[in-house]
């Protein structure tokens, strides 16, 4: 009886409901996942490129279009790989020229040493892939079942233009993947936002897309601001937004409008606890011209209004402070929620 009293008065259509959620707002991060760790072109060939995750050092190089990764750190005194030199596919270490190949096994030692003595000893090696343009790696290499790699169908059509970018965010991946997902933020944050029409005309429930419900869906309609891009391009200002999650860290959103659409793919890298590196991909199938001129001004256009609208949403990640127990909900939260329920029961199965 107490349940159905309660079922009766609990307000499911009203626009903000009460919770108790767990205190703990940011979740461990799981190993066994493929992090994006940089764009292709990031890497030159053969020289060392440092990188931080989960507050790991790793170095890589890349050597005829095949990548290395090992632990950043020599097995000998310490020394950062990442400030040494690579000859023939091997990094030899600034401090005491000790070599290591791309298994991380010593092949060469200074003067009268022999590294056959040490056959055990050799520098953790990650595997690393490379797939369009993104360089992949992962941690924990006891399992590398795959589900970061799933491939957005704008790659294969080739009439999209895609750019590249990546952006430093000092907040945890959880929140700027959270901040990703948050409808309610764009009317408030972005100037392209609707302030007088902040909500979404029409939103959907999410919708799981295979079934371990790591990967899941939602659309909404919403009206864009007077001073959306959108509002220039298109009759109407009303777009339907297509977001996906897929967990850990890479979101997916579609920007319908008319016959145009712009997807923004993102992977969030965790380099500690604090910060994050962004990757982006953005699709778009208008403003192709096929001429170089007009090709550059658009893709400066674009970069210009991904950097002006990340600068937007990192002044207020970076003001967040996420030991703040979240108990107020509000209906359009429903998805960066699901999100981070999802994420909380997958930590350990992933
Ligand atoms: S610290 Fe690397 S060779 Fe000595
Ligand atoms: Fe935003």
């Amino acid at each position: 009886m107490i349940f159905l009293l309660l079922f009766l008065f609990f307000p499911f259509n009203s626009s903000f409901f009460l919770l108790n959620t767990q205190r703990k707002n940011i979740l461990p991060l799981n190993l066994n996942k493929w992090y994006v760790i940089a764009q292709s072109n990031e890497i030159k060939p053969n020289r060392p490129y440092n990188i931080k995750i989960l507050n790991r050092e790793i170095v890589i190089w890349k050597n005829n279009n095949s990548f290395t990764a090992l632990n950043n750190y020599c097995v000998h005194r310490g020394a950062s790989l990442s400030n040494g030199i690579i000859i023939n596919n091997t990094i030899h270490c600034p401090y005491h020229n000790i070599g290591f190949n791309k298994k991380g096994k010593i092949t060469s030692m200074p003067s009268n040493f022999n590294p056959t003595f040490f056959p055990n000893i050799c520098q953790k090696k990650y595997l690393i892939y490379e797939k369009h343009n993104w360089v992949y790696l992962l941690l924990n290499k006891t399992n590398s079942e795959d589900h970061n790699f799933i491939m957005e169908d704008e790659y294969y059509n080739k009439k999209n233009k895609c750019q590249f970018f990546s952006q430093i965010i000092p907040q945890n991946y959880q929140f700027v993947c959270e901040n990703l997902l948050d409808i309610l933020h764009i009317s408030y944050v972005h100037s392209f936002g609707n302030k007088k029409n902040p909500l979404p005309v029409k939103q959907f429930s999410p919708k799981k897309m295979n079934k371990k419900s790591f990967h899941q869906k939602m659309k909404y309609y919403y009206i864009t601001g007077s001073q959306s891009l959108i509002t220039y391009l298109n009759e109407k200002n009303l777009v339907k937004v297509e977001s996906e999650f897929i967990i850990p860290n890479k979101i997916v959103s579609r920007v319908k409008f008319g016959k145009y659409v712009k997807t923004i793919v993102s992977s969030a890298l965790p380099i500690d606890n604090k910060t994050t590196k962004l990757f982006v991909k953005i699709y778009r199938n208008y403003w192709v011209f096929n001429a170089v001129i007009l090709d550059w001004l658009a893709d400066l256009f674009m970069e210009i209004m991904f950097r002006k609208t990340i600068n937007e949403d990192s002044k207020i990640l970076i003001s967040i402070n996420t030991n703040i127990p979240n108990n107020l909900h509000l209906s359009c939260d429903q998805f960066p929620l699901t999100y981070r329920r999802i994420l909380k029961k997958n930590k350990d199965k992933l």
